[in-house]
């Protein structure tokens, strides 16, 4: 984990403007921990208004459109994102790759062409990968994120020091089931050293987070493990008491390797 861990809440579909208190309430848990970056994604709607209302956090989107403006009907830019005062977006979720049911079919094209608008417009970038719980069991999980990171991932030229890779692995989202310990580690460590072949050195300078089924049970083993910058987390996001307690576990690991 780099000296400042990322803990980032995807509130996914979910949330009105009651739910600001909550969003207040981890700016005031983020503020008793500046060496924690704390960021939160509501839906579009909350995106203002947590913007305007909630301090010592970052806000963010979970999707963008590839293009600036235009005639897409139920879209939002990123430019109109950040207009409404986020900072980031997540792209390439698994929920917006996934091909049947209510997903939306993104393919790696689609989801490098967003990470590269959203970097246009200005706003930092959270790239998601991950395999389905039959790559994994097929041994094919390396092989499938690394050929994701190399569809997916925005050209050099335009990262900066603003792009995150988010390691979340279909079969640990929303289920309670998460990777071990050392599962963790080998795969963000073969993300490491595909971001070193794509971006050369560069590619040292990017997070790899973890997400998928991340409590504050386990929020404290995963982010101990090799490589991991950060979390992703869902459903634990969503009230302050669950969400805090990751980021209270995430000081105490940078207190206890400050020694
Ligand atoms: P859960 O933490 O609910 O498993 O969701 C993870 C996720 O998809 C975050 O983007």
């Amino acid at each position: 984990m780099p000296s400042r861990p990322y803990i980032v809440g995807n509130w996914k579909m979910n949330g009105t403007r009651a739910m600001l208190t909550e969003a207040r309430a981890v700016g005031r848990v983020a503020a008793r921990y500046p060496g924690v970056a704390v960021a939160l994604a509501p839906p579009f709607t909350l995106i203002h208004a947590m913007a305007e209302n909630v301090q010592d956090i970052a806000v963010g989107a979970q999707d963008c459109h590839v293009a600036a403006s235009g005639a897409h009907t139920g879209d939002v830019s990123a430019p109109m994102i950040w207009d409404a005062g986020a900072r980031f977006t997540i792209v390439g979720h698994s929920e917006r790759r996934a091909k049947g049911g209510l997903g939306h079919g993104e393919d790696d094209a689609t989801v490098r062409a967003k990470a590269e608008a959203a970097l246009a417009a200005e706003l930092s970038v959270i790239v998601c990968v991950g395999e389905t719980e039959a790559e994994r069991d097929a041994g094919k999980a390396e092989k499938i994120v690394a050929s994701q990171l190399a569809g997916s991932l925005p050209p050099l030229e335009s990262i900066g020091t603003r792009l995150s890779v988010a390691y979340e692995p279909v079969w640990a989202i929303g289920t309670g089931r998460v990777p071990s310990v050392e599962d963790v580690g080998a795969m963000h460590r073969a993300i490491r050293e595909r971001l070193l072949e794509i971006y050369g050195e560069e590619g040292r300078g990017v997070r790899i987070l973890y997400g998928g089924s991340v409590n504050a049970g386990n929020a404290g083993e995963l982010l101990a493990a090799d490589e991991v910058g950060g979390a992703l987390v869902g459903g634990a996001s969503l009230t302050a008491d669950s969400f805090g307690a990751i980021i209270y576990a995430a000081q105490l690991l940078l207190e206890s390797r400050r020694g």
